[in-house]
């Protein structure tokens, strides 16, 4: 039996596929490399030193689809493939509504076909809106969502509620992620985002190692100690093993099922470059500017459930965080199209 990982070679899915790989599950990795690079196949491998499957297909084809699942023995998917950008989902609705969805259409119109009915889901703390209280449990009020790539994430939640309660598929696992940060510690894959980041980590470890010029604080005066923004940080390896401890209940608990995955720990944007500063040796130097549009003062998971029901729980703290995030930017100054001979080998 074979894992199917749907945009295995993205950020969360490459560290999701070292994490399955290490546990002893074969997988078949399906990208289209819309938002990741070919070369991070050559990284699973140095890093983990073990086979898998891949095969380039765009989730929306319904006919590379159906191959897929005739070629191997697919047992469960773990569906990461899809548009993730919140600025650019609120000029372009309707690139985010139809490919987000018919992602997920196409997948489960092919996983109904071959009678796999096991699925664990990316979702994201997105789908609360703005809650007003933190920590924020499975429980609380969903929506109204603030841009379309969050409705897009509460709708897919929907709609593989529905297919389950239908019985068009057994088991639905839909983690919610905070804040995902960090790399791998071999500095070999990392998050790699095209132009200039949108989120907060990767623009601080571009202007810790001088490729961007100063952090903007997007606004100082919100209701927390410090003015700024807090948020659930977590680390992408702890994210990742949070999948494989939900595919081993997905396995044998069926349902649907809901989980937060975070720390539960709320760091301010303050806090956080005291922490890459720290982890560094390096200033990271800002300036305050405006609240961006659609940011919550305070966002933190009560992550209990998934402790409980998951047996999974984040390990990595935020010094360990940076320091990751850093050896990758430091080893990686182009991302994964820097020339590997100069900076390591492997
Ligand atoms: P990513 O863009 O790095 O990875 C997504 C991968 O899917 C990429 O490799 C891309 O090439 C591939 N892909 C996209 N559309 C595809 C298609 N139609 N067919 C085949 N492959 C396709 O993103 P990520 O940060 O690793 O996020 C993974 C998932 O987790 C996404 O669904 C995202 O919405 C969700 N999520 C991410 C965050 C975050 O902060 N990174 C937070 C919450 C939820
Ligand atoms: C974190 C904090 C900003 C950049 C987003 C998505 C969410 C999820 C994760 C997918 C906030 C502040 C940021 C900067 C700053 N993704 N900030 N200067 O907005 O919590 O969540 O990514 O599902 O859906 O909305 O993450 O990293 O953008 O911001 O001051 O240049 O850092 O205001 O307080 P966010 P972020």
């Amino acid at each position: 039996m074979k894992i199917l990982v749907t945009g295995g070679a993205g950020f969360i899915g490459s560290h999701t596929c070292v994490e399955l790989l290490n546990s002893g599950y074969e997988i078949v990795i399906a990208d289209n490399f819309s938002n990741s690079k070919p070369e991070v196949l050559n990284r699973l491998t140095a890093i983990t030193r073990k086979p898998f499957d891949f095969c380039e297909a765009d989730i929306r084809d319904r006919v590379a689809m159906d191959a897929i699942f005739d070629r191997f023995d697919i047992g469960a998917v773990i569906h990461f493939a899809g548009l993730k950008s919140v600025g650019e989902s609120v000029e372009k609705p309707l690139e985010y509504y139809s490919h987000n969805l018919n992602a997920t259409f196409t997948l489960c119109e092919s996983m109904e076909k071959h009678r796999v009915g096991c699925l664990i889901f990316s979702s994201s703390a997105t789908v609360y809106g703005s809650p007003d209280t933190a920590p924020v449990r499975e429980d609380f009020p969903l929506g109204p969502t603030t841009n379309p790539y969050g409705e897009t994430k509460l709708m897919q939640e929907r709609i593989l509620r529905d297919l389950e309660s239908a019985g068009v598929l057994d088991s639905v696992y839909l983690l919610r992620y905070f804040n995902p940060i960090g790399a791998h510690e071999s500095g070999l894959i990392g998050e790699d985002p095209n132009g200039i980041p949108n989120n907060l980590l990767p623009y601080i470890s571009k202007v810790s190692v001088g490729k961007l010029p100063y952090l903007s604080v997007y606004g100082n005066d919100y209701p927390t100690p410090d003015g700024s923004g807090i948020r659930d940080y977590i680390h992408v390896v702890d994210l990742a093993r949070a999948h494989v401890a939900a595919l081993r209940c997905a396995l044998k608990k069926k349902g649907t099922h809901v989980y937060n995955i975070g720390t539960g720990r709320g760091y301010s944007v303050f806090e956080i470059i005291a922490a890459y500063e720290k982890a560094t040796g390096r200033k990271v130097p800002y300036v305050v500017t405006d609240r961006r549009p659609g940011d919550v003062a305070v966002s933190y998971s009560d992550p209990s459930l998934a402790e409980k029901e998951l047996g999974w729980k984040a390990e990595y703290g935020i010094e360990r965080m940076c320091v990751d995030a850093d050896r990758w930017q430091t080893k990686n100054p182009d991302g994964y199209e820097t020339i590997k001979d100069k900076f390591f080998q492997y």
